[in-house]
């Protein structure tokens, strides 16, 4: 089967390729590099199989032509992590919005089926326990740029419901929860698992915000990526929305507790307000568990890796690549 992976270069869209290779698909990546790597993918460049387009999901004409003879598109490109919304709304609502607007409609005259990397973002600041894919959204105002994100994936998922609705087109929406694992950014901007290994290994602080007892539900790559491939192979998977994570709640506390151990790290934990990082207007949801029961039902997805497990392999990779 050919495949078309957006915003393949990136951290999940990687993954998503190396199984796809593995598996036995010709793949082609189209990603601007705006925030994905060369490096991630470029173990591949030899194989007659794999294909880069280095482009914009915002470029018609590229996307027209990139998914010709594609049978199947997973469309991960997007602009990813608060910190980032946060300092360009504007660059993460045009991407999240028209670019799948335009990879959808693309789609839809290739008669590709469509793969969307959605969120658990999408909950907003819901504090239902645990959260399922008919569950209300809790959005605060739009003065608070964070919910740009969510609001985007959420017309996102209304796009893709409606072209399977009118056009018949398959569809499947993937809402993601925490995923972390190697060739997260070093940096750690946008991932908390990434930071606190990076100041670790730095030797620096582990910054802790608020009060560290907001909880998340932590999802190790391999888990991630076989959802993903388990949803697109699915026929009855077409018109649903799952949620694809792991159903256990750890505080960020506990989490920078953990890391501190794998690493036999000395670092403090210090807590900053949420004020002094992004200013009175922000809002951070206190728990997000997924109910991952229809994808279990479904798909027969049930995340597996143990937390520990799945961050000492992250640091291994953090060890060899900071
Ligand atoms: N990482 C998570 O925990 C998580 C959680 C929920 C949802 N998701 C979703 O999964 C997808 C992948 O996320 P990720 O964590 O791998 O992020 P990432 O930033 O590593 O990957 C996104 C990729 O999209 C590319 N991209 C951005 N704008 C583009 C454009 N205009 N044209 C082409 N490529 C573009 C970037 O260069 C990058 O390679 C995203 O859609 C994201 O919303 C991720």
């Amino acid at each position: 089967m050919k495949t078309l992976v957006t915003g393949g270069a990136g951290y999940i869209g990687s993954h998503l390729v190396d199984r796809l290779l593995a598996d036995g698909h010709e793949v082609v990546v189209l990603d601007d590099l705006s925030m994905g790597k060369m490096a991630n993918i470029e173990h591949h460049l030899e194989d007659r199989r794999f294909q880069f387009i280095e482009g914009s999901v915002l470029n018609q004409p590229l996307v027209r032509e990139t998914l010709h003879g594609c049978d199947l598109i997973f469309h991960l490109a997007a602009v990813v992590g608060i910190p980032y919304i946060i300092d360009d709304p504007l660059r993460g609502i045009l991407t999240n919005v028209v670019g799948t607007e335009v990879v959808l409609e693309a789609a839809d005259e290739a008669g590709c089926r469509f793969i969307f990397a959605s969120t658990s973002e999408i909950y907003g600041k819901s504090e239902k326990v645990p959260l399922s894919e008919e569950d209300d959204r809790l959005l605060g105002s739009t003065r608070v740029s964070r919910w740009s994100y969510s609001t985007a994936k959420a017309l996102d998922e209304h796009l893709v419901l409606a072209y399977h609705q009118k056009q018949g087109l398959p569809v499947v929406i993937l809402r993601y929860f925490n995923s972390y694992g190697p060739r997260l950014d070093p940096q750690g901007y946008g991932s908390v698992v990434a930071k606190f290994i990076g100041q670790t290994l730095r030797g620096e602080p582990l910054t802790v915000h608020g009060d560290g007892q907001q909880t998340r539900s932590f999802t190790y790559i391999d888990d991630t990526v076989e959802g993903t491939v388990l949803a697109a192979e699915c026929a009855e998977a077409n018109g649903e929305v799952f949620n694809i994570g792991r159903e256990e709640e750890t505080t960020i506390l506990q989490l920078a507790e953990m890391v501190k151990k794998i690493t036999a790290s000395s670092s403090q934990i210090i807590f900053v307000p949420y004020d002094d990082l992004y200013g009175s207007r922000f809002e951070d949801p206190r728990r997000r568990l997924p109910d991952a029961s229809k994808a279990e039902r479904l798909l027969g997805f049930k995340a597996q890796v143990p937390l520990t497990e799945g961050l000492k392999k992250t640091v291994a990779w953090f060890r060899g690549n900071l």
